[in-house]
């Protein structure tokens, strides 16, 4: 049987890049998928970064990403949804492969490399990173994975850990392949800037319950094909960050309208980034009134988690069984 994994950090407001490159495909997937779709909001690995030591931040973090991914669309009911501290076999079973993983392995990892050089004391937690994301996804013995392409390298390390446990201790897991949307894979920041992330700040990113005139303010002065100089001059939407997004938030009838005339300078970009506020409105309004609606009624949401812990459970256990008899515990 066919299984999706994913894990979602509770790291702060998401934004229109973790929408249309990670959440919409949860959504999509849960749809065919049921309660064979497990995603899990990972506070475990959030504790590998010392801004969460924070238990009142990261509690409410936590649920706040609960309320992002419920307000765009996934259903607690129709999907499995909980929360990772919640299941402890997740940490369980990470102990047991951290033993067949490599110290060698995790040292070559793009993003620990990346991390661990901005820290003068490197947590051990940061290198078993991999480890841990590994344990979540074999925990379920899910064989697919909707990530970002900023995660290839480690289901790639993921499916090397399945096939050693397999190898040492007998079959037991599938090997795990990434799936992720490809219209999706990059989305840049409003600031022009590289990729949108959190990372860099509120000036690059489009929140997903951002106030729309927050969003515009940072919409206006966004940077458009720089050799548009003039309003007479021709621009090229495939070069500006302002084109990309229309292709995310418009219709066919206005995605023509806006790159016919801006090639042929029949449109300006003031006016352009106004049709694109309007799409921007369409999809996030209905977003941002479910949010509001959940916010309300966060007693629902935690009720919610809690039976998503006790349908993971039903699922994990009796995997950490198995693992536990294979290696002789
Ligand atoms: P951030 O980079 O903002 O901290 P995360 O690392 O929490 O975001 O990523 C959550 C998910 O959203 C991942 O699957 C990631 O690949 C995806 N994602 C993040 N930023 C973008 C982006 N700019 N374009 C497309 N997908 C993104
Ligand atoms: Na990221």
């Amino acid at each position: 049987m066919s299984r999706v994994f994913s894990g979602i950090q509770p790291t702060g407001e998401p934004h229109i890049g973790n929408y249309f490159g990670a959440m919409q495909n949860y959504v999509k997937l849960g749809q065919d998928y049921g309660k064979n779709s497990i995603y899990c909001v990972v506070d475990l690995h959030a504790l590998t970064n010392p801004n969460a030591f924070d238990p009142a931040l990261l509690a409410q973090r936590t649920l706040d990403m609960a309320v992002a991914n419920f307000a765009v669309g996934l259903d607690p009911a129709q999907v499995t949804f909980f929360v990772q501290s919640q299941v402890p076999e997740h940490q369980e079973l990470s102990w047991v492969l951290t033993n067949i993983t490599p110290v060698g392995e995790l040292e070559r990892m793009t993003q620990y490399k990346d991390k661990a050089g901005q820290l003068e004391s490197v947590p051990a937690g940061l290198l078993m990173y991999p480890v841990l994301m590994a344990a979540d996804i074999l925990l379920y013995k899910a064989d697919t994975v909707p990530v970002g392409e900023d995660q290839t390298q480690h289901i790639e390390l993921t499916r090397e850990i399945a096939r050693k446990f397999n190898h040492t201790f007998g079959e037991t897991f599938p090997e795990p392949r990434a799936v992720n949307n490809k219209q999706a894979l990059r989305i840049p920041g409003v600031d022009g800037h590289g990729k949108m992330s959190k990372s860099k700040g509120e000036q690059s990113t489009i929140g997903l319950f951002e106030p729309l005139d927050s969003i515009w303010a940072k919409l206006r002065v966004a940077p458009t094909d720089p050799a548009r100089v003039r309003r007479t001059d021709p621009g090229d939407p495939d070069v500006c960050l302002v084109g990309d997004y229309h292709k995310l938030f418009s219709d066919d009838q206005t995605l023509r309208t806006v790159y016919d005339g801006c090639r042929s300078a029949g449109i300006g970009c003031v006016d352009c980034k106004k049709l694109l506020m309007t799409g921007i409105e369409e999809h996030l309004s209905p977003i941002q009134a479910r949010g509001e609606a959940l916010r309300a009624d966060l007693d629902s949401v935690r009720d919610a988690l809690a039976q998503g812990t006790r349908e993971a459970r039903a699922i994990a256990a009796p995997v950490m069984e198995e693992v536990r008899s294979k290696v002789g515990f």
